[in-house]
């Protein structure tokens, strides 16, 4: 028998083609885990899911518990940061960042749900960003989306423990990733406020979800955990 902390589970992960996700994809694999990627991008043997569209996404659940029997863990990770200053926001740009961002974490949350609680057990993790608490310039609509992910876990996390499902955020700081590249002029202001010197690496975010979505951690839910190299908020 495995003495690997995720052995025999089967974890679904969004978003995890590449950057933190594909971090996460990987650290739950060595624990063990089965893990499905549900990734826009299609690639080999893995067809494309886009995390907010329902039918898709319903679809693709379906599928995993067909193909694997159960789901344990859910980690809503794909998202998107564009800077747009204020004045240049437009609703549809701010629709199109809550549509992925607060919405996809909402429709991929619902359809694996009732598969947790058939199961009487699950790990919900929701990957939010520190600049909810530091509130960042030119990302209004991304840190309003992650400020509504951090409610909807701590919300969801009082329906779920009843169920035996956990429900957590994970908020990483600056990580380097190509999509965090595109952010190359905050690097140093940010890293600059940290206890920690240097950005993030994805691996670092993924060690947070690897131990938070273990059967040890089932004491813990509706909680956010900063990964962000101690960042002192204002
Ligand atoms: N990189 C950072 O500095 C940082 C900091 C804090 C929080 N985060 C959060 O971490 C998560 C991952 O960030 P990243 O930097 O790895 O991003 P990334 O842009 O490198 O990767 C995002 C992945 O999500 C996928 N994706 C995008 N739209 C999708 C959709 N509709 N359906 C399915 N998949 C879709 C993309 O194909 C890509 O593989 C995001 O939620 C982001 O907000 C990132």
């Amino acid at each position: 028998m495995s003495s690997l902390p995720l052995a025999d589970q089967v974890a679904v992960v969004t978003g995890g083609a590449r950057g933190i996700g594909a971090a996460i994809a990987a650290r739950l694999r060595a624990d063990g885990a089965t893990v499905v990627v549900f990734d826009r991008a299609p690639d080999e043997g893995r067809p494309a899911v886009d995390v907010t569209d329902e039918h898709a996404v319903q679809a693709a659940v379906a599928e995993v518990v067909a193909r694997h029997g159960r789901i344990d863990v859910l980690v809503n990770n794909a998202g998107v940061y564009p800077h747009v200053p204020f004045e240049a926001m437009t609703l549809d740009t701010w629709r199109a960042v809550m549509g992925l961002n607060l919405d996809g974490v909402f429709v991929c949350s619902r359809a694996v749900f009732p598969v947790m609680r058939e199961q009487g057990y699950g790990r919900i993790v929701n990957i939010v960003s520190s600049t909810f608490f530091i509130g960042q310039r030119c990302l209004t609509a991304y840190v309003a989306s992650k400020g509504g992910v951090i409610g909807f876990t701590r919300a969801l996390a009082t329906e779920a423990g009843p169920l035996g499902i956990t429900v957590n955020a994970v908020a990483p700081g600056l990580i380097d990733t190509r999509g965090a590249a595109a952010a190359d002029p905050l690097f140093d202001e940010v890293v600059g406020a940290q206890a920690i010197g240097r950005a993030g690496a994805p691996n670092d975010v993924a060690e947070a979800v690897a131990y938070v979505v273990t059967p040890a951690a089932g004491f813990i839910t509706g909680q956010t955990i900063n990964v962000d190299g101690g960042h002192r908020y204002h």
